[in-house]
């Protein structure tokens, strides 16, 4: 059972260049929250309490200004930096003290996911005794993404943006992993990017045929933040399903509640601690 996980949340985000000067992509709003709020929350849906996030030389007094005081949340954070953004499986390496001899997921820092029963497919995910398990998504422009070639249900290859059609199911930033996971991240070598590249990472469990797929479902929605008008696409899904049926995307205080990780008085606590704002009306009436 995977109970620990890792939120990659440094990276350089050049596409949204000036916003991304001075303030780290997660630390901007998805609507009406940070966008580091969603990453954290699939994991904490995956029921996952124990949580290493990665930031920027430079931003960690912001994460924890952002982030809901220690123990309102019912969970761990600890927090390692990253000194220059040497590519994903680096966040393995500077994990490893964090992940120790447990199996772990990891969670790019500005990928947004929305399905039904999301949480019951994590806690599928989180149920891995060996090898890897990666989270699958039929897009529109494959191109754009690393994608996995899928036969009788079973990964046979992976195609970093391919040029001609190869599969639409794109890898997303969600990914389970055993311990071996250390071990190899560190064996991989810079791409020609200067890099250590997640497919190549990838390829060293598919090598041994224990890649396994699993997917968002049809109904599901996967949002991949790099540009401003992705933030604008996901701010608009967040408020349109927020706004019509009541209920908040990513409110990490509801879901500690329903997992029974906290009380009604830390919800006091967690409204102290927002302030008079928006948020704070929503958590007033879980109590
Ligand atoms: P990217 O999209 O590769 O990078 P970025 O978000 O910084 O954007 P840009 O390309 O515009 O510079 O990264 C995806 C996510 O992973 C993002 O949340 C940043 C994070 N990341 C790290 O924290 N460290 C890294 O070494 C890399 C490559 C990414």
């Amino acid at each position: 059972m995977i109970k620990k996980g890792i939120i990659l949340a440094g990276g350089k985000g050049t596409r949204m260049s000036p916003l991304t000067k001075a303030v780290n992509k997660q630390l901007l709003p998805i609507y009406d929250k940070p966008l580091i709020f969603y990453p954290l929350s699939i994991l904490m849906l995956a029921n996952i309490r124990d949580v290493l996030i990665i930031v920027n030389k430079g931003q960690l007094e912001q994460y924890k200004k952002i982030l809901p005081p220690k123990n309102n949340l019912g969970i761990k954070i600890t927090y390692v930096e990253q000194k220059s953004p040497n590519g994903l499986p680096e966040a393995f390496i500077l994990g490893e003290k964090f992940i120790g001899r447990s199996d772990v997921a990891l969670i790019l820092g500005d990928n947004f996911f929305y399905a039904q029963s999301l949480s019951k497919i994590l806690k599928s995910c989180t149920k891995l005794s060996s090898g890897a398990k990666i989270m699958l998504h039929k897009v529109g422009k494959p191109e754009r993404y690393g994608v996995a070639k899928i036969k009788n249900r079973k990964i046979i290859n992976l195609k970093e943006k391919p040029k001609k059609f190869y599969s639409d199911l794109a890898v997303t930033g969600l990914y389970f992993f055993d311990n071996k996971v250390i071990k190899y991240s560190k064996s991989l070598k810079p791409s020609k990017r200067g890099e250590l590249e997640i497919v190549d990472l990838l390829r060293k469990y598919l090598k041994n045929n224990r890649l396994k797929a699993e997917y968002l479902g049809r109904g599901g929605a996967w949002l991949d933040t790099g540009s401003i008008e992705d933030f604008y696409k996901t701010s608009s899904f967040v408020s349109a399903i927020e706004n019509q049926q009541g209920f908040k995307i990513a409110c990490l205080e509801e879901i500690s509640l329903n997992n029974n990780w906290i009380k009604k008085n830390h919800i006091l606590k967690a409204i102290k601690f927002y302030g008079k704002c928006e948020y704070s009306e929503y958590l007033k009436k879980l109590l």
